[in-house]
This record gives structure tokens, C-alpha cells and sequence, in this order.
């Protein structure tokens, strides 16, 4: 497994890391704990050691799998959670407000079972509580030792030019896939200026990317993964089939995986640091920690790039 720094901070990271929004299993359909909990220890076996997680995820659900997962190997794993969205019903509540991230974080470190996380990500921007003072109240959990390191998500450059007035900032997670480039023109220069690690979520665009999907699906009762990842729709889905056929292409030529070469897209030399994956069970995580192990070529980042400009450019 290839590893990387995380931006200025002190931290090793896996190329490839493990993403739990559907171990929370209140949002992508029927989801088995004990399959979550075997996926997180198959990927840490193959060499993954990033574990991305949210008390978003099933209300605390999948952070109390991670911190099942993780223990007695907690020395194995970068502990990566975050702050500020909350579950109420079927909605997700952006809430940074002093009080509520102090509470936040002990309910964190309680379900994961840990002392300290490695790495503490704002989960979103929340307009209604000025920056300064959830940092005022992060600074205090910092010293307290709750956690090492602060990263944002979904946050715009202005966003973390104010978060950077007041603390080390070492991470961004932005979405970042082939059907989500948004980033390249202005985040992604901004964070390799400022010294900023990328952890780049949805890298298999909620599954299509693995190739998997012929058609656009039905999804099963409860699986709400197209009300976030805005790809099951036409004319775009026959166009993702036509970038599918090269990605099938090179998948081929190579003996790996389609969702691989997807992955690998993402991760790529002046792509995200760490591209992290959903994986649903045992299989898809050991298949995806393989794409931590090969490079693709830069033929074959150009045959993608021509096939991304010919078909999807114009509908993204
Ligand atoms: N910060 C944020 O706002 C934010 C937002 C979204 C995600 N994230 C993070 O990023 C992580 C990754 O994104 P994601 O889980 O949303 O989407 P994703 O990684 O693009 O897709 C994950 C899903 O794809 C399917 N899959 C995975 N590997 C596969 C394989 N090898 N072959 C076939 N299908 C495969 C699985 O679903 P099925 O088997 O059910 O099809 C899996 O749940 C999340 O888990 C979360 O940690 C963060």
C-alpha cells in the first residue's frame, strides 16, 4: 500500500482510505454490522490505515462499528471523525455551536473507544455560528488532548483562509471522483499552497464508478445514495457508460478491477492525497485497498482524460 504525509501534519496515510457513510445504515438500504465490522478489519489487513467516519453516519452507528473494528489495533489506525452535523429524523442538522462540538466530541471519543482522533474534520460550514468561536471551543478540546490534528470538509478557500487565521489546518475532504472534478481549479491548487492534505470522498461516485451499474438501478427500500451523488439520471448516465468503456478498457489490459482504475484516477499524482471508499463488505474493501498498490500510467491517465473530455466535459 502506498502511503503519504497528510498535508503539514505528522500524519502517515494510506493512498487509499476506508469511507463508513453506509455502516451508519440509515442511508444506503439494509447494511449487516457484522459484515461493516469485518470490512473495516479486511481493510486494515490489506494495509489500509485511514478510516473516515462521522457521527452523521447512522446517528453514532458507524462510529461504535469503527471503534469495534479498531480494538485492540487502535496503534493501526489514523482515527479520522467529525463535528458539526447532526441527525435529526431524516435530516442532517449543521450545528457548530460551542456547546454542542464539546459535547460532539466526547460522544465521538466515547462510541470510538479511543483517547484521542488522530483527525477531527468540521464536517460542513454552519452559516448560522461564526468560525471564531467553534474554533475558540475546538483550540480548548485540542489542548485538552481530545484530538491531534483539525481538517474542514466541503469548505470553500475564503472558509479556510479563516480557519488557517487561527489554527494548523491539515486537511480538506471535498468530493472528488470523474463525475465531480470541481475542485481542480481552485481547491485543490489553494491546499498544495498551504500545505493541506486532500482527502477526496465518493472516488467511486456512490458505486458507478466500479462499472457494476449497466443500467441506471432500482435501489433497494431505504438506499437514499441518489438524493446525494446526483448521477443516476440521463442524458449523463449513457455518457458515465461511454467513460466506463475506457476505464473497462484499461481495467482489462491491466487484470484489475474497473473500480480500481477509478480509484486510482482519483489518487493520482496531482489528484487528492487519500481517496476514500465506501465498502459494503469484506470483498469490496479488499478489492479496493488493492488500488493502494499500482499506478496507472500516464497513457493511461491521458486515454481517460480524452474519453472524460469527449463524453462527460459538457454535461458536468
Ligand atoms: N465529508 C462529506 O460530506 C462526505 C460525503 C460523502 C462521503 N464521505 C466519506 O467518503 C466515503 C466514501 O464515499 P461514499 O461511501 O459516499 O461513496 P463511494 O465510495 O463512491 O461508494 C461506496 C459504495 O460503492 C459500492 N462499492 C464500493 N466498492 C465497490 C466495489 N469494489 N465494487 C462494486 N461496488 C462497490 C458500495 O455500495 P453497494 O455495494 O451498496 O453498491 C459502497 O457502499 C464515505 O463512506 C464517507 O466516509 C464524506
Amino acid at each position: 500500500m502506498h502511503t503519504r504525509t497528510l498535508g503539514n501534519s505528522e500524519l502517515s496515510v494510506s493512498a487509499v482510505g476506508l469511507g463508513t457513510w453506509a455502516s451508519g445504515g440509515d442511508f444506503w438500504g439494509q447494511v449487516d454490522d457484522r459484515q461493516s465490522i469485518r470490512a473495516m478489519q479486511a481493510a486494515i489487513d490489506h494495509g489500509i490505515n485511514l478510516i473516515d467516519t462521522a457521527p452523521a453516519y447512522g446517528d453514532g452507528h458507524a462510529e461504535a462499528l469503527v471503534g469495534r473494528a479498531i480494538a485492540g489495533r487502535r496503534d493501526l489506525v489514523v482515527v479520522a471523525t467529525k463535528l458539526g452535523v447532526l441527525r435529526e429524523g431524516e435530516r442532517f442538522i449543521h450545528n457548530l455551536e460551542p456547546q454542542s462540538v464539546r459535547r460532539e466530541a466526547d460522544d465521538s471519543l466515547r462510541r470510538l473507544g479511543v483517547d484521542t482522533i488522530d483527525l477531527y474534520q468540521i464536517h460542513w460550514p454552519d452559516k448560522k455560528t461564526p468560525i471564531e468561536d467553534t474554533l475558540g471551543e475546538l483550540k480548548r478540546l485540542h489542548d485538552a488532548g481530545k484530538f491531534r490534528y483539525l481538517g474542514v470538509s466541503n469548505f470553500k478557500p475564503a472558509l479556510m483562509d479563516a480557519v488557517r487565521r487561527e489554527f494548523q489546518l491539515v486537511s480538506l475532504q471535498p468530493p472528488y471522483s470523474l463525475l465531480n472534478r470541481k475542485i481542480e481549479s481552485h481547491h485543490l491548487p489553494y491546499c498544495r499552497r498551504h500545505g493541506i492534505g486532500t482527502l477526496g470522498y465518493g472516488s467511486l461516485a456512490a458505486g458507478v464508478l466500479s462499472g457494476k451499474f449497466r443500467e441506471i438501478p432500482t435501489l433497494a427500500p431505504g438506499d437514499k445514495r441518489a438524493q446525494f451523488y446526483d448521477v443516476f439520471r440521463e442524458p449523463l448516465w449513457s455518457a458515465i457508460q461511454r467513460l466506463l468503456d475506457t476505464l473497462r478498457g484499461i481495467a482489462d489490459e491491466r487484470g484489475r478491477p474497473v473500480a480500481q482504475v477509478s480509484i486510482n484516477w482519483a489518487r493520482r499524482e496531482g489528484g487528492v492525497t487519500c481517496a476514500l471508499v465506501g465498502a459494503r463488505d469484506v470483498e469490496q474493501a479488499v478489492s479496493n485497498a488493492g488500488a493502494g498498490e499500482w499506478e496507472l500510467s500516464e497513457d493511461e491517465i491521458k486515454r481517460i482524460e480524452h474519453a472524460y473530455k469527449q463524453h462527460l466535459a459538457a454535461l458536468l
